[in-house]
């Protein structure tokens, strides 16, 4: 997909479809009056015959539109002037890249006014319409035996008209909102494969597939199951204990900056399937745990956004990987064990694993003297039962790295919500045979997990987001969602100083 961005007249710029929004009511916005002039009045007197609302959501195809440049015109209703907001202006955006799909179109001009202002700046315009245009097109990687539709002609989206003050910011929007979209892409068809093809191996060879495409700047190793064995990560070990699938643990290493700076390490969950082990879950929508390494996948992503963009920074990325399953040589609630950090860990809930995987790679973490460590998981659904599905948590030891990625989040709609980390909530996990206890009862589900890590970040300026609720839709539009790779890829791009 190419992006541009334009400042001729809408009505002079040649391509296969011009798409204008309409406001409820047949109000024009100032693209539609413009276009509406040049074609005298056709837009005008066709919403006077009522064929059209601008209802949000509603497209009118017309081609061979008169006095314009573009081969055809797309309406797209954008709702309520009063109303018009960034959201309603995504929306919009959205459900004009969906018309377009259906079509034969190539090339669309896309002059869908900006919200502007306070809304949304220039930057992060032309990045939201990249983001949202490949998102908009992006098809479920599914394995059914049909004939595939064919796919979306569109190859060009030009967007403006963008007066010449704006132009290099829309346009560096582009570019990153195109990189963007590519790794979502990457992220979500990971976490849309099924468990037995997306499993600890075949997330270590995507890694290796990123390093092969990013060979000069990118290095990664593997270590297998007696690697692991070596780093003493004896939490990690505890949960692949029941599974047939041999466990990975992944170094990824991105290299923009001088040696000399200290590296993001970003952490991401990777269990490929979480049946809850021998503290087994409940039947119902038990096949969603195999997005429970969207984590892992988000991490790949960022790394594969940070080489694509050449971002001037460090990143490392870690990854331990493995299946939760019950069977006869699985781990029992009461078992201890020891972790890599030496602190010894009762396993009270063999369904609270992912904390377990996490923490022996959050203390591998501090061999690269990190600047800052983030991880990633789908770690509770307490998490969900306090945020629901539109804010990812954010938790952690440092407030100013929790606000800078609340920060990244609102700019990029991909957002997170802060919760507290207090030390009242550790004592949640006190055990009488160990050091402390993997669960740490319902209250404040999401907190007393992240606690659970706090006991192996410290001395690191850690943040831990919480994905359970956004990394994928259930239901009829079940799919990764995509998130959070927008927000990490802002937070990343903004500690390169880009
Ligand atoms: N992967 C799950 C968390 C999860 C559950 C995410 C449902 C999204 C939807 C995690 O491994 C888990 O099972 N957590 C337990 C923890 C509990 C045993 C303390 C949970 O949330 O029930
Ligand atoms: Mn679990
Ligand atoms: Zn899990």
């Amino acid at each position: 997909m190419r992006f541009e961005a334009f400042s001729r007249k809408a009505a002079d710029q040649r391509c296969d479809c011009l798409v204008v929004g309409v406001f409820e009511r047949g109000e024009l916005g100032g693209q539609a009056q413009a276009v509406d002039r040049a074609m005298r009045g056709r837009i005008r007197a066709l919403l006077a015959r009522g064929d059209f609302s601008g209802r949000a959501g509603e497209t009118l195809l017309l081609t061979e539109p008169v006095a314009i440049k573009a081969a055809r015109l797309l309406l797209v209703g954008v709702g309520g002037k009063a109303q018009y907001n960034r959201r309603a202006w995504r929306r919009a955006l959205g459900h004009a890249v969906s018309a377009l799909a259906r079509t034969r179109v190539a090339s669309a001009a896309l002059s869908l006014e900006s919200p502007g202002g306070r809304e949304l700046d220039d930057f992060y315009f032309g990045r939201a319409v990249a983001e949202g245009t490949g998102n908009s097109l992006y098809r479920v990687n599914d394995l059914k035996s049909a004939r595939k539709p064919r796919p979306p002609a569109l190859s060009r989206v030009l967007c403006g008209p963008v007066s010449s003050s704006a132009l290099g910011a829309v346009r560096r929007g582009l570019a990153a909102g195109a990189a963007v979209s590519e790794s979502s892409r990457l992220l979500r068809n990971l976490g849309n494969l099924p468990a037995n093809i997306c499993t600890p191996r075949y997330l270590a060879a995507q890694a290796r597939d990123l390093e092969r495409s990013y060979r000069r700047r990118l290095r990664v190793r593997i270590f297998d199951e007696a690697a692991i064995r070596r780093l003493k990560m004896g939490c990690f070990l505890a949960v692949t204990r029941g599974s047939e699938e041999p466990p990975r643990f992944i170094v990824l290493e991105y290299r923009g900056a001088r040696r000399s700076r200290a590296p993001v390490v970003l952490v991401g969950k990777g269990v490929t399937f979480d049946t809850g082990g021998i503290s087994l879950k409940d039947p119902g929508n038990m096949d969603e745990m195999k997005f429970d390494m969207c984590g892992a996948a988000t991490v790949l992503a960022a790394i594969d956004f940070a080489a694509r963009s050449e971002l001037r920074i460090n990143v490392v990325g870690l990854i331990p990987t493995c299946e939760n399953m019950p069977s006869g040589r699985a781990i029992k609630p009461g078992d201890i064990v020891t972790s890599a950090s030496g602190q010894t860990v009762e396993i009270l809930n063999t369904d609270a694993e992912g904390r377990l995987i996490l923490c022996d790679a959050l203390n591998y973490a501090r061999r690269f003297d990190p600047e800052v460590v983030v991880d990633f998981a789908t770690l509770t659904g307490a998490c969900v039962i306090a945020l629901g599905n539109h804010f990812t948590g954010v938790m952690g030891n440092d407030d100013a790295l929790a606000r800078e990625l609340v920060e990244a989040g609102a700019r990029t709609d991909d957002r997170a919500w802060q919760l507290p980390l207090t030390e009242d909530y550790a004592d949640q996990l006190r055990s009488n045979f160990a050091d402390m206890a993997n669960i740490g009862g319902r209250e404040g589900g999401a907190i007393t997990a992240a606690a659970f890590l706090g006991k192996f970040t410290q001395g690191l300026k850690w943040a831990h987001m919480d994905i359970a609720g956004t990394a994928w839709h259930g239901g009829a539009a079940k799919g990764a969602s995509g998130r959070p790779i927008s927000l990490v890829a802002d937070f990343l791009t903004r500690r390169a100083g880009g």
